[in-house]
């Protein structure tokens, strides 16, 4: 059901200091910040050679990873995206497995223009997973 790894996005406070951490640290190429306003998140990639990080901030109070914040202070792990073939065939195992879909079981399209859905943490391994449409 599930393939690759898209992505892994950790939530920080500061895109900023965060990037220059990865670069300084552990010699990270970082792209440049992209807003995207309707998921309500700043985001730099970072390259790996078999996939990519994602950091993200939050654009405002409102935003999920704001809230995710409040309850992880220093940040950290917030999602893992993995690519499917067939994400409507994912959905649908999901939901007859007893597995929640957050918000809408419908999926929406993701912040890389891709249809998207996020799988409820307490029901996979207390870690939130996006599927994303390969
Ligand atoms: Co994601």
């Amino acid at each position: 059901m599930i393939g690759s790894i898209n992505h892994i996005a950790i939530a920080v406070h500061d895109l900023g200091v965060a990037s220059a951490h990865w670069r300084e640290r552990v010699g990270a190429v970082v792209s440049a910040p992209q807003r995207f306003p309707k998921h309500g998140v700043k985001v730099v990639f970072i390259a790996a050679s078999n996939g990519k990080v994602e950091l993200l901030e939050p654009l405002d109070d409102k935003s999920p990873i704001a809230k995710f914040l409040e309850r992880n202070p220093d940040g950290g792990l917030h999602h893992i995206c993995f690519d499917v073939p067939d994400l409507i065939a994912s959905r649908d195992q999901l939901l007859a497995t007893g597995a929640r879909i957050l918000g809408s079981p419908d999926p929406k399209i993701g912040a890389h223009g891709k249809p998207v859905l996020f799988i409820h943490p307490k029901d996979l391994t207390g870690t939130l997973i996006e599927l994303q449409q390969a």
